[in-house]
């Protein structure tokens, strides 16, 4: 398919500068850019970061599908890199490309997260929503980020894994300093990694004792879970712990932010619906994953040629999928730049790792798609709902502090940083 004609313009265009990916202004508001890749220049070659760029609905979805052709892989076992070595979280499935060894780890622990094992944690996430609630509940007013959204689903994630409550608070700071390490390097760095060997220390012996005498919680459950006889290594326990802190810790925090973010400033005229009809958090959680979502970008390598519209992307090239760009494409969604939660093209409920819905939709592209699809995605969205529905029902009159905001926004977007906003002020009456 040949590209279309386009003027040129500083943002995009038929010469957009490949620096722009870099600049505060494309981290704060991505999308004319990311309008200018899918209509100018939907498989583009960014000579300047040495790497593909996909961003079209069709095409993102097409390489995620695509393992044989789009491969994850920074470790391969008969490659030059040493499993676990350059990553905080350690030796984690994340490294892992379209193998064996993948497959073998996410068969053994993706179904802790769904079903009923999933639903035998949801009362806690009640309780842990109501006790996060009660400490600012008295004072009118909330910084949603600092008070509330970061700080419910790590303490979901301690209690699932059934830590002692009197070390929750080390634990947070653990996780504090863990997603600082993994996002900007240097000194945050070698305090994430300190984190992460203090973290490690304090559950060896923990690992140790359940294997023997397993209880009911994610911790036992994960080191005794077996697939034809073999169970995670007390390294892949430790690397997996480290890694649920940021995939399912940072994540579910930051989309709990977005989704109150988008409904205070950018449709504030839906909150009454949500308030009068709870079930409807999770449309807010859906539509939030399409229009804002946390994580905008995932990259992977190509194993061979593959040719795509009218180019061809060589074997061996680093290829940025942007899921934040496919979602917003009027060739999948009508008035894709409106956030409506009553969206009518949009499958809304519980999503697959296929991305194929009986109901015709199309879903969005928020937790990836195949093999690699996210493993928490149904903890997420339970979790994120259940928090967001039980602060909606302890006020009354939310309501924006400041009547101007800086929007959702993340330090590096590009290389698969997180959005969100950094700070958040609500007030409320009771
Ligand atoms: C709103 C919250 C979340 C978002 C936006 C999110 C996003 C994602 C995305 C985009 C991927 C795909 C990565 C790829 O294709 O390379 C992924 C994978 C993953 N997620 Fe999530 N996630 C969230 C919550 C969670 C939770 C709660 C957990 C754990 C309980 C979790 C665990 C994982 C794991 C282990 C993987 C790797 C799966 C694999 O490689 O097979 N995530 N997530």
């Amino acid at each position: 398919m040949a590209e279309a004609a386009a003027p040129s313009d500083e943002r995009g265009g038929r010469d957009l500068d490949p620096r722009v990916f870099d600049s505060p202004e494309f981290q704060r508001d991505p999308f004319p850019i990311y309008k200018a890749l899918r209509d100018h220049h939907p498989v583009y070659h960014d000579r300047f970061h040495n790497r593909w760029i996909l961003s079209r609905y069709w095409d993102v979805d097409g390489a995620f599908q695509d393992n044989e052709s789009f491969d994850r892989a920074m470790y391969k076992p008969d490659g030059p890199y040493k499993f676990g070595t350059n990553h905080v979280f350690g030796p984690n499935i994340l490294e892992y490309g379209n193998s064996d060894e993948h497959r073998r780890l996410r068969n053994i622990v993706a179904g802790q997260f769904v079903g009923q094992k999933l639903n035998d944690f949801l009362p806690m996430i009640d309780q842990i929503s109501h006790e996060v609630i009660d400490r600012f509940i008295d004072d009118g007013e909330v910084e949603i980020v600092s008070q509330f959204s970061s700080q419910v689903p790590i303490r979901v994630i301690s209690n699932m894994l059934g830590l002692p409550r009197e070390d929750e608070n080390t634990f947070v700071g653990w996780y504090q300093d863990l997603i600082a390490g993994l996002g900007f390097g240097g000194e945050y760095f070698a305090r994430g990694l300190k984190a992460r060997n203090d973290m490690w220390d304090y559950i060896d012996p923990m690992i140790e004792e359940r294997s023997k005498n397993p209880g009911e919680d994610l911790l036992s459950r994960i080191c005794v879970a077996e697939l034809n006889g073999s169970r995670m290594t007390p390294e892949e326990i430790k690397g997996f712990v480290a890694l649920l802190l940021a995939a399912g810790g940072d994540t579910t925090d930051k989309a709990i932010a977005n989704m109150w973010y988008h409904l205070m400033y950018t449709r504030p005229d839906q909150y009454p619906d949500v308030r009068d009809n709870p079930n409807l958090w999770e449309n807010v959680f859906t539509e939030m994953m399409r229009y804002d979502p946390v994580v905008h970008a995932q990259f992977r390598f190509t194993t061979r040629e593959v040719q795509i519209h009218d180019k061809v992307i060589p074997e061996r090239a680093g290829v940025i999928l942007y899921l934040g760009a496919g979602n917003r494409d009027e060739r999948a969604f009508n008035d894709p730049d409106t956030f409506d939660i009553h969206r009518e093209d949009l499958h809304m409920r519980r999503e697959n790792r296929s991305g194929r819905y009986k109901d015709g939709k199309n879903g969005h592209l928020g937790f990836g798609i195949g093999q690699h699809f996210c493993m928490g995605y149904a903890m997420a969205r339970q979790e994120s709902a259940i928090a967001c529905r039980m602060l909606a029902e302890r006020v009354k009159n939310i309501r924006p502090k400041f009547t101007e905001h800086d929007g959702v926004t993340a330090p590096n977007i590009d290389s698969g940083g997180f959005r969100a906003p950094s700070e958040l002020w609500l007030e409320f009456d009771r």
